[in-house]
């Protein structure tokens, strides 16, 4: 079902947690709300559940505006980091807990938990209580017990928060997973950048209550449209230069830093000082200036990592701040002490300029 919020404020006190949030989410789509602790997700996923009520503005699923509808009514599954389930109960019992409610027959029930189950891997720990799962397959009930009751939206606070990396990697996996078997519309919360483009369809970046951004995981990757972006969305490196002419007939802006010329395709900057994001993966390493190429740099070695498929180097930058430039597949690379210098080309073509 289709998610409309339009204008939604949610304060505490004088504190803006939401702060005029307008967007829609469509039918089966996997949307998630991403951005640092304290932005205000929690707050608008409750807001959207019915468990806070909006200061101002509109939510509608489908046609309804469900404003004045009780959580309870809502249709929705949710999960929550802490999976909240019952401790008293086994799998079978908590996950038949919202079915039970809704006063379902009892044939039904053992029909509708058993295909769940099935589908989030749980077989053969319907009698079992939360206390002798693990944190993943505690988590796996609170996604059934969410489920099965069939809803309309499903809502996810940081589900994987809980679990150790290797598990978060596999159950971040078949989230999707079932989340597209099923179809069913989703609102996913997480701070994690990564996880958050490896499960959306589309990714809202929140900042202090309001939206940054709102896109496919590709589109804010390589077209952030603002510095906090483009710095949460991955790592990025952030590069001042002054805008020393441009070069109409080739769309080509020149610029300077610390005293070194570039030049890189794009409009014409609107002012006379531009920031650049140049993701770490674009910059190459070259062996020098003297090879005649354009857009060379060159810094002193802060620290480098060999991260197996990648080296990271820490080179201080134009404009003095550190630059981070990844090296991929580094088995001939002769790896640059600390201290060092390192020349480095920046891609003329990939750069953003973007807003500040
Ligand atoms: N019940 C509450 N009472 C007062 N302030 C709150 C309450 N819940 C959240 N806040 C504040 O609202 C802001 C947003 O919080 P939250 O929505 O939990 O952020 P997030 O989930 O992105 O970490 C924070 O500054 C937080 O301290
Ligand atoms: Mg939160």
């Amino acid at each position: 079902m289709r998610v409309e919020l339009i204008n939604i404020v949610k304060s505490f006190g004088a504190l803006r947690a939401v702060d005029g949030i307008s967007l829609t989410v469509g039918e089966g789509e996997f949307f998630t709300l991403l951005g640092p602790s304290g932005c205000g997700k929690t707050t608008l996923l409750r807001t959207l559940a019915g468990f806070y009520q909006p200061d101002e503005g509109t939510i509608r699923f489908g046609e309804r505006v469900v404003n004045d509808i009780p959580a309870h009514r809502r249709e929705i599954g949710m999960v929550f980091q802490n999976y909240a389930l019952f401790p008293h109960l086994c799998v079978f019992d908590n996950i038949a807990y919202g079915l039970r409610a809704r006063k379902i027959p009892k044939t039904e029930i053992a029909d509708r938990i058993g295909r769940i189950i099935k589908s989030v891997q749980l077989e053969g720990l319907e009698n079992r209580p939360p206390s002798k799962l693990s944190g993943g397959q505690q988590q796996r009930v609170a996604l059934a017990r969410a489920l099965v009751i069939s809803p309309q939206i499903l809502l996810m606070d940081e589900p994987l928060s809980n679990l150790d990396a290797k598990l978060r990697l596999s159950m971040r996996e078949e989230i999707r997973r079932i989340q597209k078997d099923l179809g069913i519309t989703t609102i996913y919360v997480t701070h994690d950048q990564e996880e958050a483009m490896a499960v959306s369809d589309r990714i809202a970046i929140l900042n202090r209550g309001r939206l940054e951004q709102v896109g496919a995981p590709r589109e804010i990757y390589y077209r952030p449209e603002s510095l906090f972006a483009a710095e949460f969305m991955g790592s990025s490196n952030i590069i001042e230069m002054d805008v020393k002419g441009y070069d109409q007939a080739r769309s080509m802006v020149l610029a300077e830093a610390a005293g070194q010329s570039f030049s890189f395709s794009g409009p014409k900057p609107p002012g006379a000082r531009v920031l650049l994001s140049v993701r770490p993966e674009w910059i190459r390493v070259v062996a020098g200036p003297a090879d005649g190429e354009k857009n060379v740099f060159s810094g002193t070695v802060l620290s480098s990592a060999f991260l197996g498929s990648m080296v990271r180097y820490r080179v201080s930058g134009p404009g003095g701040k550190p630059m981070v430039i990844e090296v991929h597949d580094a088995e001939q690379e002769n790896i640059r002490k600390d201290g060092e210098t390192l020349w480095y080309k920046l891609p003329a073509d990939r750069p953003l300029m973007i807003r500040d």
